[in-house]
């Protein structure tokens, strides 16, 4: 079968948009109407016209989109991409960790369930995690769960950022002899890295960014080898929008299995028998959808 041209047809009679994270496997990309990182993703979620969302990314995106467009239908292709990082903490363990700081604003990064966002003030993505910080008035912010981007947005704020123990298993994974090697071997490359990456992994960095930041700033540099300190998925648009520039990704294990896990197969199977459908509580979404909305309205960092 021709799933390029059955998923095309089928999406226009469901009266749907595919919605594809930057990490999606290319054939997902190239048949998606929008690509893009969390943020871009989430806002195009929220302000769709169409009846069926079809959310080629993880668990918590698609749960995301359902808060933000709740008469929607929406469905994740594969059930089981989920996000590790945001199975590092639950409802349950945010409530004992708060304990601890009562005075602090939660801010949980987008990477979490809905029922973590329920019980966080504010949400960020990595794309405007460092605007989200500056607009919470408190002197003490708990972040939740990834404490490397915890660690990050600590270098542009005075007050005291509480980190919890959380990351992501494929960004953690990079060490800055990883890069040190890599650089030796390519002297004349840029590094940009994802915050996802440890600290020592960001000070090599010349550059921090979410995955769509990383096409506007490899775009618009004059340098002509660049790397990557992010999942390989992006190579597919950065290959493309860039045909005479070389990137090099940190380590070349670089990949969410997780991201990997949606199949052209899923996408037509999901919306032919529209199944995979994402919803969350109804209680929790009143809570959660606050600190999402308050994300939205946030601007991207520089
Ligand atoms: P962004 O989409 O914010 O760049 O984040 C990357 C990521 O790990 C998503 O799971
Ligand atoms: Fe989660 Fe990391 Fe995969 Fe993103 S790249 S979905 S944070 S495991």
């Amino acid at each position: 079968m021709d799933y390029r041209s059955e998923i095309k047809k089928l999406a226009k009679e469901k009266d749907a948009i595919i919605l594809a994270h930057n990490y999606q496997i290319d054939e997902i990309q190239e048949i998606a109407d929008i690509v893009g990182d969390s943020l871009g993703l989430s806002i195009e979620a929220s302000k769709t016209d169409k009846s069926v969302i079809v959310f080629c990314g993880v668990h918590f995106m698609a749960e995301t989109a359902h808060m933000l467009a709740p008469d929607k239908t929406v469905l994740l292709p594969n059930l089981d991409a989920g996000c590790p990082m945001a199975d590092m903490i639950t409802g349950e363990k945010l409530r004992e960790f708060k304990k601890d700081y009562p005075d602090a604003t939660t801010v949980c990064y987008v990477n979490s369930s809905a029922e973590v966002k329920s019980e966080s003030d504010l949400c960020c993505t990595s794309g405007n995690a460092i605007n989200v910080i500056k607009s919470v008035d408190s002197d003490q912010i708990i972040f939740v769960p990834d404490k490397n981007l915890g660690h990050y947005v600590q270098r542009f704020t005075d007050k005291e950022i509480i980190l919890y123990p959380g990351f992501c298993p494929i960004h953690n994974r990079l060490t800055p002899k990883q890069v040190e090697e890599i650089m030796a071997k390519y002297p004349n490359a840029e590094f940009v890295a994802h915050p996802e990456c440890p600290p020592a992994v960001v000070d090599m960095a010349d550059h921090v960014c979410s995955t769509s930041g990383l096409y506007t700033y490899c775009k618009n540099s004059d340098s002509k080898q660049f790397i990557i300190g992010t999942e390989k998925g992006v190579g597919y648009r950065l290959r493309k929008e860039n045909p005479d520039k070389e990137f090099i990704f940190a380590y070349d294990e670089f990949i969410c299995k997780n991201m990997k896990k949606t199949s052209l197969k899923n996408v037509y199977d999901c919306l032919s028998n529209m199944e995979n459908v994402i919803t969350v509580d109804a209680e929790v979404t009143k809570k959660a959808v606050t600190c999402i909305e308050r994300m939205l309205a946030i601007p991207r960092n520089e």
